[in-house]
């Protein structure tokens, strides 16, 4: 026995057997109803309960905050109903639905780029064409191991997909991007998914933060705003621990140096020495370096704490919630510790 839930967006309602949740049950479906992480992590499937009940499993204070909740809103990735429902996915402004694809590729280029973080770009032999807006990310899979998602750092339209693969502690995916995978292997990139793209649309200022190998998904939205001819104010900021965990510096030194209205600025939370580059936490930073953010928009990609603060201190500042467009990038460790306390 299933409920029936209507989703005010779709023309029939979905039949969602008992314990499934009503994402799983429209995308089973092949319907397009917006979503992301797909674990509670991401708020890209944020949506109006109307009617009926439903029961959520563990999901992120940052995917739906109490307030949110309390107003109504619930993530569809994580909603089971216990009753027939009425629901609707809260529309995105400049709402982008991308074919989602299953795209072969082969492995072009491998560069390190830190101690801990390769750039891996690959070329599309098969499934193509992938359209994807700047921001958004794929699953990626690396011969039988499992996917895991990686943003592109490339603009939309190049020739080829460009990751950057931090090794985590204990992640046998990551170690084996950093460690063996090689030219010409096969990788299998599904997408693209995530709302936290591009708006071009916007022509108020733009902020840029990223933390580590969060510099993807930004660099990909930074490279776009500029392509597109983006002539506000972009202020990118790229957060990292210490030096040797700095890369690409020199790359948007130059970009800077050719665009007037970008301007970069590379933070450092724990030099282990002397240092020409700004030192401190990123939100501290951000917040020093702005006492109105009004009319902004933010992009923020990086390790959830970083995250997290960054968007308290900015919506601080007088950035609208529809204005923070933030990526949190949990490991699977961070997603298993959230199922464990929840
Ligand atoms: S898809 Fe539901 S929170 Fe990410």
């Amino acid at each position: 026995m299933g409920f029936a839930v209507t989703v005010r967006q779709f023309d029939t309602p979905l039949d969602v057997e008992m314990g499934d949740t009503i994402l799983q049950t429209a995308l089973n479906a092949d319907l397009q109803y917006p979503h992301g992480c797909q674990s509670g992590n991401c708020g890209a499937c944020k949506s109006r309960l109307y009617s009926g009940e439903i029961e959520m499993s563990p999901y992120s204070e940052f995917a739906l905050t109490d307030d949110e909740k309390e107003s109504g809103l619930i993530l569809a990735c994580r909603s089971v109903p216990w009753s027939d429902c009425e629901v609707a996915y809260l529309e995105q402004d400049e709402v982008v639905a991308h074919p989602l694809r299953r795209l072969a590729c082969t492995v072009r280029e491998i560069d390190r780029m830190t101690h801990d973080i390769v750039r891996v770009r690959l070329s599309i032999e098969a499934g193509g064409p992938f359209d994807f807006s700047a921001g958004q990310y794929a699953e990626v899979s690396f011969g039988d191991l499992p996917a895991r998602d990686y943003s592109m750092a490339n603009r939309p339209g190049d020739e080829l997909l460009e990751f950057h693969i931090r090794k985590i502690a204990g992640g046998t995916v990551s170690a084996y991007a950093n460690n063996q995978l090689k030219i010409g292997d096969p990788v299998q990139v599904n997408g693209p998914h995530g709302i936290s793209y591009y708006r071009a649309k916007h022509s108020g200022p733009i902020v840029a933060l990223a933390g580590g190998s969060g510099l993807a998904p930004i660099k990909s939205i930074v490279e776009e705003a500029l392509a597109q001819g983006a002539r506000q104010p972009i202020q990118m900021y790229f957060g990292v621990r210490d030096a040797r965990d700095l890369y690409l510096e020199d790359y948007f030194n130059d970009l800077a140096e050719n665009h007037p209205n970008l301007f970069f600025t590379p933070v450092l939370s724990e030099p282990s020495g002397k240092t020409v580059h700004r030192t401190g936490y990123l939100a501290d930073v951000v917040a020093a370096d702005f006492a109105d953010l009004d009319g902004s928009k933010v992009y923020l990609a990086g390790p959830p704490i970083m995250v997290e603060t960054c968007v308290e201190r900015v919506r601080a500042r007088g950035v609208g919630a529809e204005d923070c467009h933030a990526d949190a990038f949990y490991t699977e460790a961070d997603k298993a510790k959230l199922e464990a306390t929840s």
